[in-house]
């Protein structure tokens, strides 16, 4: 697909639906009892992996039309069916993480599987845990990938065992998905991590009854509680809003109004490191939605400087740090990016991919083992671009073709489907 250079950027636009918080509202509406209607669900591929994995495990879902209300007839925590094929996760990471918890307590073995990415990212980080539960899950190739084979022994009920652990990486993913194992466990399981990871699961499950406590960067989790099929209105997507943010940022005489945007503090980072950079952003209709915080933000073009992110705001930006990076290009002096080498392991490795298609199109980057180094203030040029099928890689040039002389070639475009399938036209829609 080509773009050229455009703007400026005006007008209103809502967003989709969360993709994080839309998988869990399928996934904890499947295992509630009775109805959970969700609204403003998100359409991607990703999320529709996860319904689809639910209804091959015998969960009725009501999507009619592809309308963006989605109604799950929840089973209770043992009203999973053994599936008759291979569960197929797409592309999605947070299904194949979160759903192996759950089947983990499942008294059926079943495998696991996703396309060729998903094959080559890492699921030794969910597999160590598991098995310290007594949970029976292997690699099919030894390799800590998916294919992933679950209760292969089949020895009936799977009761797990409740234990702590130290999580090595501050990942959602590995921390839900031992609290969903924690739901079939013989009592308490603990989670810690090592800086405070997006916490959806946390105020989600407590809604649907279960029994969690939070302190600090540690949560616990009763097993076997009740739970109940309720209303979910999911929030527009922080990490959908941050291309928005950033193009109403850098192309001149911009200004956006993005609404009805989740700003969970667990999600938020890319607010803060752009005030930090000078970003005339302000948040209006701040508002709570079932324990999310939402509000409408304003954006208007900006002179930036460049900063440092690292540390502990690191797991709250982590998706968006590659359109971050395109906003340090424009951005006055050096941006530093460090404690982030979990880019390598997301849908592409983000950092080489990055940095890759950054030095295509003329701009001062480098990388590093844990993020990478951006000199702003060389403009940038049109180029091929290799999106290497992963969304916030096109999302982000997609943004950064608004500013740059020339034409820019984004290959495999269309894998925005992931998690913002009207991204194009929505971008569109905002250029007079
Ligand atoms: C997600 C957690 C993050 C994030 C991913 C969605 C989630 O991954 O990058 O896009 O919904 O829990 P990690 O948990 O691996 O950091």
């Amino acid at each position: 697909m080509e773009f050229q250079k455009k703007g400026p950027l005006k007008g209103k636009i809502t967003v989709p639906g969360d993709k994080s918080i839309s998988h869990r509202a399928v996934m904890f509406g499947s295992l509630a009892k009775g109805i959970t209607e969700v609204t403003n669900f998100l359409h991607g591929a990703d999320c529709l992996s996860t319904i689809r994995c639910f209804r091959q495990l015998g969960i009725e879902i009501d999507n009619h039309d592809g309308s963006d209300t989605v109604m799950i007839h929840g089973k209770g925590l043992h009203g999973l069916k053994k599936p008759s094929n291979v569960l197929d996760v797409g592309n999605s990471g947070t299904t194949i993480r979160l759903i192996s918890g759950i089947l983990c307590g499942q008294d059926f073995p079943l495998i696991l599987n996703g396309d060729e990415s998903i094959q080559k990212r890492p699921m030794g980080r969910v597999i160590s845990p598991l098995k310290l539960m007594g949970a029976d899950i292997i690699s099919q190739r030894d390799n800590n990938c998916a294919p992933l084979i679950l209760n292969s022994s089949n020895t009936g009920k799977q009761v797990l065992k409740g234990i702590h652990y130290e999580s090595p990486v501050a990942s959602a993913q590995v921390k839900s998905c031992i609290l969903l194992a924690g739901l079939y466990a013989d009592g308490e399981t603990t989670v810690s991590e090592p800086s405070l990871s997006r916490n959806h699961t946390e105020l989600m499950l407590s809604e649907f009854g279960a029994q969690i406590k939070l302190e600090g960067c540690t949560t616990s989790i009763l097993p076997e509680p009740n739970l109940n099929g309720r209303r979910i209105a999911v929030p527009g997507d922080i990490s959908s809003a941050a291309y928005f943010i950033a193009a109403g940022l850098l192309v001149p005489n911009s200004e956006i109004l993005i609404k009805n945007v989740g700003i969970n503090p667990t999600r938020d980072g890319i607010l803060h490191v752009c005030q930090q950079m000078g970003a005339d952003i302000t948040l209006e209709n701040v508002n709570d939605n079932g324990g999310e915080p939402v509000a409408d933000i304003l954006v208007r073009s900006s002179e930036l400087s460049g900063t440092t992110i690292s540390g502990t705001i690191i797991p709250t930006l982590i998706d968006e740090i590659p359109i971050i990076a395109i906003l340090a290009c424009y951005a006055k002096g050096q941006t530093i990016i460090k404690d982030a080498a979990e880019l390598k392991v997301k849908e592409s490795n983000r950092i080489d991919v990055m940095v890759e298609n950054l030095t295509k199109m003329g701009a001062d980057v480098s990388a590093t083992d844990d993020g990478m180094i951006i000199q702003g203030g060389n403009a940038l040029r049109g180029a091929s671009i290799e999106s290497k099928s992963d969304h916030r890689i096109a999302m982000s040039f997609a943004i950064a073709s608004l500013l740059a002389e020339g034409t820019t070639t984004i290959q495999d475009a269309e894998c925005v489907n992931i998690s913002y399938p009207s991204f194009y036209s929505d971008l569109n829609s905002l250029i007079g």
